[in-house]
């Protein structure tokens, strides 16, 4: 499948970009540290190739940041070993991505996995590029989303100086001071926006975009035990039901990656309220019932994503009108919208969670047959699932059962584990 274009730069904003919602303080930090990174290395006399891999571990590099606490941490200046930790999370989650017609992201990893060692510590496996991703993360604290960056690019120079052969390393201060004089920099520096050569990296088949899906679900659903396998269950579910309700084999691909897709707004959901183990108070759950507005909002960036973005985050929304953000009805919920829906309900309450066993198959139709029932999910699809519930049943327990055992493997704990 050959029929469309996608730059693998707007994806990977996306992840950041939804990562970044979690808090104020937060807002554009990925993005800007991608755009100080890429500043820098083009000054530096980085090649195309290091520039790229420069500017995608900088719009990913605190992915490792689980929680809202490590995340705000991240921004500290006090360092300890907490830096590492998240640093050496987020080289785990994205080391072995292999995006077709991409180097693997082995070296985007490495970069991240140092990206808060002093250059003092001079460890010989720290390439340069941790050295400026270090120092454009820092200069990202220090520069923030203000109006007045040109009055304080002298302090901000000032207080980055002190820290030379301690922190930073000479050789990347050189070069931001020679850009320190560039309006510009500072003005892109406070409100960035990444310039990407267009024709240069894009993704153009569905195994790409796949590839692309699994890192997402990857970074959605390790953050916590309580959903790590949530999204690799909807995927597969989704594009299961999907060919038994007689979508076209692509289309069952695109609603893979959909499901891949769901719960992108949960990033913007702090861990401290998904691990919650009492009942949410009103504000959590209003966090929490955001995060379909989030994953719309971060996707419609990208208009070749439409259809895929329809089918990712409405899946909250009911046929009578009563589901959320958008309160749409049956005339606008496509097919992949309803399959989507009766797949994340079916996942949610087939699997296995870290406080309760799944419902039993019969219970678990009586609830799906009740919803279609009073007007909330699609009857067809609740029925084609009650015919091949088995094997849909099987797909989606070996899988998560899979994805339980690379989350293991991968063995993060988050607190309340
Ligand atoms: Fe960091
Ligand atoms: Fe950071
Ligand atoms: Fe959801």
């Amino acid at each position: 499948m050959n029929d469309f274009s996608l730059s693998l730069f707007d994806l990977v904003r996306c992840l950041s970009r939804a990562m970044d919602l979690i808090d104020s303080h937060l807002v554009q930090h990925h993005e800007r540290v991608a755009v100080i990174a890429g500043h820098l290395a083009k000054e530096l006399g980085f090649s195309l190739e290091e520039r790229r891999n420069l500017l995608l571990a900088g719009l990913l590099h605190d992915s490792g940041a689980l929680s809202l606490e490590e995340r705000l941490g991240a921004l500290s200046f006090d360092s300890d070993s907490e830096f590492h930790r998240h640093a050496e999370i987020g080289f785990r989650l994205l080391k072995d991505f292999n995006v077709e017609g991409f180097e693997p992201l082995d070296e985007v990893a490495r970069i991240i996995r140092y990206h808060h060692l002093p250059w003092r510590e001079k460890n010989p496996e720290v390439s340069f590029s941790s050295q400026v991703l270090l120092l454009a993360d820092r200069l990202s604290v220090l520069v923030g989303p203000q109006r007045t960056v040109l009055g304080e690019a002298e302090s901000i120079l000032g207080k980055v100086e002190e820290l030379s052969g301690e922190l930073f390393a000479p050789e990347a201060l050189a070069a931001l001071r020679r850009l320190s004089h560039k309006e510009f920099f500072w003005l892109e520096a406070s409100q960035p926006r990444i310039r990407f050569e267009k024709s240069a990296w894009r993704i153009r088949n569905l195994e790409g975009l796949k590839e692309m899906g699994r890192l997402f679900a990857k970074v959605i659903d390790f953050r916590s035990r309580f959903t790590a396998t949530h999204t690799s269950g909807v995927a597969v579910s989704a594009e299961m039901l999907g060919r038994f309700c007689g979508m076209s084999e692509k289309d069952c691909g695109l609603l893979w990656v959909a499901g891949c897709f769901h719960d992108l707004g949960k990033l913007a959901v702090p861990n401290e309220i998904l691990e919650k183990p009492k009942a949410l108070n009103e504000a959590e759950f209003n966090v929490v019932r955001a995060h379909t507005f989030h994953t719309y909002s971060v996707l419609e960036a990208i208009p070749s994503l439409h259809l895929v973005n329809t089918w990712a985050s409405f899946h909250h929304e009911r046929l009578d009108g009563k589901g959320y953000p958008f309160h749409l009805g049956a005339g606008d919920l496509s097919l992949g919208s309803r399959v989507m829906a009766v797949a994340d309900v079916f996942t949610a309450l087939s699997e296995d969670r870290p406080y309760r066993t799944g419902m039993d198959p019969e219970r678990m139709r009586g609830i799906l047959e009740q919803m279609a029932l009073g007007g909330a999910l699609d009857s067809n699809v609740v029925a084609t699932l009650g015919e091949n519930h088995r094997e849909l049943d099987q797909m989606r327990a070996s899988t998560q059962a899979k994805a339980l055992e690379e989350y293991r493997a991968f063995g993060v704990s988050t607190g309340n584990a």
